[in-house]
């Protein structure tokens, strides 16, 4: 099983705090069948550069890696990239993207309402660099609770979407949550792990138990396989 979205690289964003932590939360994606993990810390290009944020990634990764081999934990980089139109000028999306491929996972703003220049940065993502986007946590965003239509306009461009696994069980996300789930726009679930206790990974497979009660064995097989085809 293959985790897309979690914060396990310790002090470098607002997940994990320390290697401690980063290795109890590789332990425990473990023990839920996780065998490949990719680290998505939060970047934004107009809070650092983007060498500063690679360069500080790929150390954390680094100091990471021997753990995650030795519990079994296949760990690969990405990053939560924050959509704006400053990314637009990165001199390449690679080191951005999914281990080795051009999936990226997008955070779209967090506004009530978005204007078409939100469409239009997540299309010129798309055209500039050649990437399919991944939308992180897209039950989270205003203008999706508000109406299926802007989910359905965000794959229209060519984006997937990604739930939250924590948000089945969240009162303010749970309703859209659902309701995206059974029309059948959610591509990919994953953690989002942040820690061990408030936001920790083994939500994903009670999520997974939840999926399959609600909308069958064969849902939840599909959301595993794509997640497992995202990263490859
Ligand atoms: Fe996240």
């Amino acid at each position: 099983m293959t985790d897309l979205h979690t914060h396990v690289l310790h002090g470098i964003d607002d997940g994990s705090p320390d290697i401690e932590t980063s290795v109890k939360m590789l332990k425990t994606m473990y023990a839920q069948g996780v065998r490949t993990a990719v680290a998505t810390p939060h970047f934004d290009y107009t809070c650092v550069s983007p060498e500063d944020f690679i360069s500080e990634r790929d150390t954390k990764a680094g100091e990471l890696a021997k753990a995650a081999e030795m519990i079994g934990i296949k760990l690969l980089c990405g990053c939560e990239l924050r959509l704006n139109s400053r990314m637009l000028h990165l001199d390449s999306i690679k080191s951005f993207c999914i281990g080795n491929t051009r999936n990226i996972l997008v955070e779209m703003p967090f506004t009530r309402s978005w204007d078409q220049t939100v469409y239009d940065n997540l299309a010129s993502l798309i055209d500039y660099y050649n990437v399919k986007p991944i939308i992180a946590h897209v039950e989270r965003y205003h203008p999706i609770i508000k109406s299926n239509k802007i989910a359905e306009a965000l794959i229209e461009l060519g984006a997937y979407l990604q739930l939250d696994a924590s948000s089945l069980f969240e009162k303010p996300y749970q309703r859209t949550a659902k309701k995206l789930l059974k029309s059948n726009l959610i591509t990919v679930v994953a953690s989002d792990t942040h820690n061990t206790d408030k936001r920790p990974p083994d939500v994903l497979c009670t999520a997974f138990d939840e999926i399959g009660r609600l909308f069958g064995r064969d849902m939840v097989l599909e959301l595993i396989s794509n997640a497992d085809e995202l990263v490859n």
